[in-house]
């Protein structure tokens, strides 16, 4: 037997969180009482109506059949009806709306829809999460990497970008609210993507996964709210963090129809959609209120406050974040990422992420998420008093 693996996976850099999870199991084992910040994922229950919803759709043998794979007519008409209320879009669920299996899923998949070989490149930002990258590699595109840096408010800086690199771009990734750095775009951003996108015709996928998770009244844009979005792009949404559902995993693609067609088609070569009770909650979701969306963004308000303020209180450059459930703090001088991820680890038994896992511009900082209750961020501070 011949078990080696393809060129794909060996070319795969160390997926984040695994390396993150074996080191804190090593902690474990020794005995510490590890307060986690790592990955991103919410520790507080789904909200009980979604899981009611889903407690009597599972029952129900009309959803014990095959989905289908761009997802069930009812929830595409929810999924338009909650980008109708919240960015004001007019979205044909038939058309331009796409249920997929949490985002991720449709970040890996997406590039097999555009990409050839290694002459098309997809734009990606860096620091970035992670997936951008590994679905272009996988769809055997080449990955150019927009740095996303301080002096530019953690946008990338689109005249940067060498004009024969946007003339073989196919597909440009953008987050925000962004995971590592917390940033946030406007519409004079994306007008400006918009521009570039139709000059170099590229297609724009905005992955707008936080865009329920802000601060201070503080509301998140959608891409595609700017004139011409719809031209060029699409837009990923994701239901995990704003209805506390990493588990269920759904979200949905919204934007121009033709480049939702294509995902459609990739999509139902490869899976066969989402299970229809997990859909009918996430209807439930959808449709909803929207108050346990408030009862999170009080949660995390609260946490971040406790965080922010008490890394600024012993001295950390923690930047205070507006969206996202992340804080992106600069380590302190003399460190570099690994080496004060590490330490905090070691001797404060906190894992956080090192920034420069993210790309190397990530380099110097390091990403706390608020994953734990603010009496453990309390905690965590405390122990890094001890510390620094
Ligand atoms: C920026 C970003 N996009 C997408 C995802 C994936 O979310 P989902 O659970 O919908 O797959 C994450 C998850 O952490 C994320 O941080």
């Amino acid at each position: 037997m011949n078990f080696e693996k393809s060129q794909r996976l060996k070319r795969l850099p160390p997926y984040l969180f695994v390396e993150l999870d074996r080191k804190k199991a090593e902690a474990v084992a020794k005995g510490v009482d590890v307060i986690d910040l790592g990955i991103g994922d919410p520790d507080i229950p789904t909200p009980d109506f979604i899981v009611e919803r889903m407690k009597e759709a599972v029952a129900n043998p009309a959803y014990h059949r095959y989905p289908s794979s761009q997802g069930m007519p009812r929830f595409r008409q929810a999924a338009a009806v909650f980008c109708k209320k919240r960015f004001g879009l007019e979205l044909d669920p038939d058309s331009e709306v796409c249920c997929v299996i949490g985002s991720k899923e449709a970040i890996a998949h997406f590039p097999l829809a555009y990409i050839n070989d290694l002459e098309d490149v997809v734009l990606v930002p860096t620091p970035g999460y992670p997936v951008y990258h590994i679905g272009t590699l996988f769809a055997g595109g080449t990955t150019y990497y927009m740095p996303l840096l301080a002096e530019n408010d953690f946008l990338p800086d689109l005249d940067a970008i060498p004009s024969d690199v946007a003339k073989k771009a196919k597909i440009m990734w953008l987050n925000y609210p962004n995971n590592p750095t917390a940033a946030c775009a406007d519409h004079s951003f994306f007008e400006k993507v918009v521009a570039f996108a139709k000059e170099y015709e590229i297609i724009v996928c905005h992955d707008n996964a936080y865009s329920e998770m802000t601060y201070d009244g503080y509301r998140a844009p959608s891409f595609l709210e700017v004139p011409g979005a719809r031209d060029v792009g699409v837009e990923f949404h994701s239901l995990s963090k704003t209805y506390n559902m990493t588990g269920w995993r759904i979200g949905f693609v919204v934007g121009n129809s033709q480049i939702i067609s294509a995902l459609k088609q990739v999509k139902s070569n490869v899976d066969s959609g989402q299970f229809e009770a997990v859909q009918e909650a996430a209807i439930a979701a959808l449709e909803s209120d929207q108050s346990c969306v408030d009862e999170m963004r009080r949660i995390y308000t609260e946490r971040r406050d406790t965080l922010v303020e008490g890394l600024r209180g012993i001295g950390l450059d923690a930047a205070n974040p507006k969206a996202t459930f992340y804080v992106w703090v600069k380590v302190p001088e003399g460190h570099t990422s690994a080496s004060f991820s590490s330490l905090v680890l070691e001797e404060a038994g906190i894992v956080c992420t090192p920034g420069n896992g993210f790309g190397d511009p990530g380099e110097g900082y390091i990403r706390m998420a608020l994953t734990v209750s603010a009496e453990r961020l309390k905690e965590a501070v405390e122990r890094l008093k001890g510390i620094l």
